[in-house]
């Protein structure tokens, strides 16, 4: 009973860690990227596993996707998946609202000719329309396919629903969107005991989230019904998926968070 309860002094020092991150989410995320001093299996960022186990897992179900189509990858943070999609899509263009993440991800692709980067808050109203100009500069017009991997999990609900509605004219009537989130079912205490911290230690890329970042959310079938509407869009599939973090208790193999994934397409008028 009370090595159950013992998690639960990790709250003080989750308090303090976390009180000096920015309020407001979109400085704390530039702030993070910009002081972010490696990534991969050995660097800072706790969700970059630096392998492409996770994505090869996802591609029976990105198989279902228009091959001719470039991809959109919404949040792509410094860009590890931008950069394996652009091996299996004609175009990978990575967006992001924070300008640092998105100069780290083009150093981190300067040699991958088919990947392009652009900074764009995917909730704002203009977000279709910088989609569009991005990839018009990279040549390409019309429908695109959307991936997103952990970044409906870390927006509030209107944050939710406004990137949702955004990707309607992106998708148009041939793109799909696949999504992949981190769906975890306890408290945010269990979800950092659950990635390794305890009251003595704290494995150094969550503490550098904790104290950075604001607390994720989760992101599951519920949360995703409501960011997409039936009136919008139709669910293809759905299901469980295992988000692949940085090597935390292990050195040689990711540690694994519970998820979510949903593959959606556009309702047409009928
Ligand atoms: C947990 S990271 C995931 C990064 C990347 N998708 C990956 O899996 O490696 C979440 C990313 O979403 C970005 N983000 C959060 N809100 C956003 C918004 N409204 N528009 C664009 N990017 C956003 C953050 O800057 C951050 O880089």
């Amino acid at each position: 009973m009370f090595s159950a309860l013992r998690k639960y002094l990790l709250i003080p020092r989750l308090i303090r860690l976390s009180s000096a991150a920015p309020k407001d989410p979109r400085t704390a995320w530039d702030q993070f990227w910009g002081n972010i001093r490696s990534t991969g299996a050995t660097g800072d960022v706790l969700w970059d596993s630096g392998s492409d186990h996770e994505l090869n897992g996802y591609l029976p179900k990105l198989a279902h996707l228009d091959p001719a189509l470039p991809v959109v990858d919404v949040g792509c943070g410094n860009g590890s998946f931008t950069r394996l999609l652009a091996q299996h899509f004609p175009h990978a263009l990575g967006l992001d609202y924070s300008a640092n993440a998105v100069d780290r991800a083009r150093q981190e692709a300067a040699d991958i000719t088919t990947a392009s980067f652009a900074v764009c808050d995917m909730t704002a109203p203009d977000a279709a329309q910088t989609v569009a100009t991005a990839l018009q500069e990279s040549g390409w017009t019309g429908d695109a396919n959307v991936f997103i991997r952990g970044v409906l999990h870390v927006l509030d609900r209107d944050g939710r629903s406004a990137l949702a509605a955004n990707l309607l004219p992106v998708v148009g009537t041939r793109g799909s969107v696949f999504l992949a989130e981190t769906n975890f079912p306890g408290t945010p205490v269990d979800y950092v005991s659950h990635l390794g911290a305890t009251r003595k230690s704290i494995p150094g890329p969550l503490e550098w989230a904790i104290r950075g970042l604001p607390m994720p959310g989760r992101f599951g079938a519920k949360q995703r019904a409501k960011a997409f509407p039936t009136a919008d869009w139709n669910l293809v599939e759905e299901g469980s998926a295992s988000i692949e973090t940085r090597p935390l208790s292990n050195p040689s193999a990711p540690d694994v968070i519970p998820g979510y994934y949903a593959l959606l397409r556009a309702r047409q008028p009928s």
